[in-house]
């Protein structure tokens, strides 16, 4: 069967790397958590005190960012920034708390779909993010548009960063995810938008198992359809 690009958008916090993660498994494809690239420059940008609003400063930063992902031992796709292994750091707060205003920059959008659309291009790739099925790849053959009730995608988040040991005051979170979403689907640089031909997945009432269960379903319907390579 011919290999496809799975591009996953949405808000944040409804399950869509999770989700995409054990998509990607399931059709043994490559998963690329493109929020994780962004979460990894704001990390960098706010390790080196880079002003936000100094563009040549930014592009001297985006410069000295190399982000990859590695496989670890445990199979598990991780973020590297600079050669450090930094999937703990870039999930915290902190890094929550600016990366939508790091993400809103134009160079900074720039640098990462180049570098995402540079990492699909064999196909047989799932993205998850925010402008994938509109920007990075318009042409993908399964494009989801990913939702769910702020407060339950609240509750999820907070239950995610307990189990990390993270201490998280649920009205802090929600207030955060109530930011992000503003930034994200208003700013200028591709706004986050559900594309014409997205699937909508509203999670609100679904588990992981039965989200991963619909993707993987059309992507098999999707997959039959294609020509074979
Ligand atoms: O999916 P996430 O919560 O890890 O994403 C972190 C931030 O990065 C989010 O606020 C929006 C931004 N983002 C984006 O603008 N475009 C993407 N393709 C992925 C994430």
């Amino acid at each position: 069967m011919s290999r496809i690009i799975v591009a996953i958008d949405g808000y944040s916090s409804c399950g869509k790397s999770s989700t995409a993660r054990l998509v990607a498994e399931r059709l043994n494809y490559r998963y690329i958590d493109t929020g994780a690239m962004y979460r990894a420059v704001t990390l960098y940008f706010l390790q080196n005190h880079v002003s936000l609003n100094n563009p040549r400063e930014v592009a001297d930063a985006l410069e000295k960012t190399d982000i990859e992902f590695r496989s670890t031992r445990e199979g598990k796709n991780e973020t590297f920034l600079n050669g450090l292994n930094v999937e703990e750091e870039i999930r915290k707060l902190y890094v929550a708390d600016q990366v939508s205003e790091v993400a809103a920059i134009g160079e900074v959008r720039k640098a990462m779909v180049r570098q995402q659309q540079r990492m699909g291009r064999k196909k047989g790739f799932v993205l998850d993010g925010r402008d994938i099925g509109t920007v990075v790849f318009p042409d993908a053959e399964l494009k989801i548009f990913m939702n769910a009730d702020p407060l339950v995608r609240a509750r999820r988040r907070q239950q995610e960063l307990i189990e990390k040991g993270e201490l998280a005051n649920l009205d802090e979170i929600l207030e955060n995810i109530r930011k992000r979403d503003i930034i994200d689907t208003t700013r200028e640089e591709s706004p986050l938008r559900q594309a014409p031909d997205a699937y909508v997945l509203d999670t609100t009432y679904m588990t992981l198992d039965e989200q991963v269960e619909r993707v993987v379903l059309l992507a098999d319907m999707i997959m039959s359809r294609q020509p074979s390579e």
